[in-house]
């Protein structure tokens, strides 16, 4: 690919260099940064523009060893996270039927937005869907009605540990794409 960017274009950099982070170091997040990933989910495009999700952040040490517990796609010993929880009672109330994907996704929007921007400002992140939804559920507390549909793990990362940047998943941007047939 011709590389039309300048060297400045931080936004195409932050995506290229963005990998999940499954090794974190046992420092704190700090609250504000923890604020800023969690700002950046109402930038993200939501289906209908109706903002039908919520997030739980979680900071508690206990809370986060639960969490681990009951998600065993949760690698990270992550010292913050963030769950993504869709208000299905909202969803249904706007006329959304079951067969329609916008709500999960908007988690997907909402989930690849927390990502970049924790990786803007050097937290690593990783997301996470293999958990248990209902105990999840129990361990936060949740109203009736939300459910939780993906976690994103944050910490520092512990760069030792971090496997090498490799060219994703081996393949060339063209390699995935179909131009138009004219
Ligand atoms: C919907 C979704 C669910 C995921 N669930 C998990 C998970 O449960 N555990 C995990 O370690 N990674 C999970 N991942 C992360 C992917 O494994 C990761 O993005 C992929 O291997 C590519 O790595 P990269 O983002 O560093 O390029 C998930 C990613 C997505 C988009």
């Amino acid at each position: 690919m011709n590389d039309t960017t300048g060297p400045g274009d931080a936004v195409l950099r932050a995506i290229r260099t963005r990998r999940v982070v499954r090794a974190m170091t046992v420092e704190p997040v700090d609250r504000r940064q923890l604020e800023a990933v969690l700002d950046s989910a109402r930038y993200a495009p939501h289906a209908g523009n109706r903002r039908l999700h919520r997030y739980v952040a979680v900071t508690r040490p206990a809370l986060l060893r639960a969490l681990r517990m009951v998600s065993p796609g949760m690698l990270q010993r992550p010292r913050a996270a963030i769950v993504v929880c869709v208000d299905w009672a909202r969803v249904e109330s706007y006329g959304f039927g079951p067969a329609n994907p916008g709500a999960y996704i908007d988690v997907g929007t909402a989930a690849a937005t927390m990502l970049l921007a924790a990786h803007s400002i050097g937290l690593g992140a990783g997301p996470v869907t293999s958990f248990s939804r209902a105990a999840v559920g129990t361990l936060l507390n949740l109203s009736e009605g939300l459910r939780p549909e993906l976690i994103i793990c944050l910490g520092h990362p512990d760069r030792q540990q971090q496997p090498p940047m490799r060219r994703r998943g081996g393949q060339a941007w063209a390699d995935l794409i179909q131009w138009e047939r004219g």
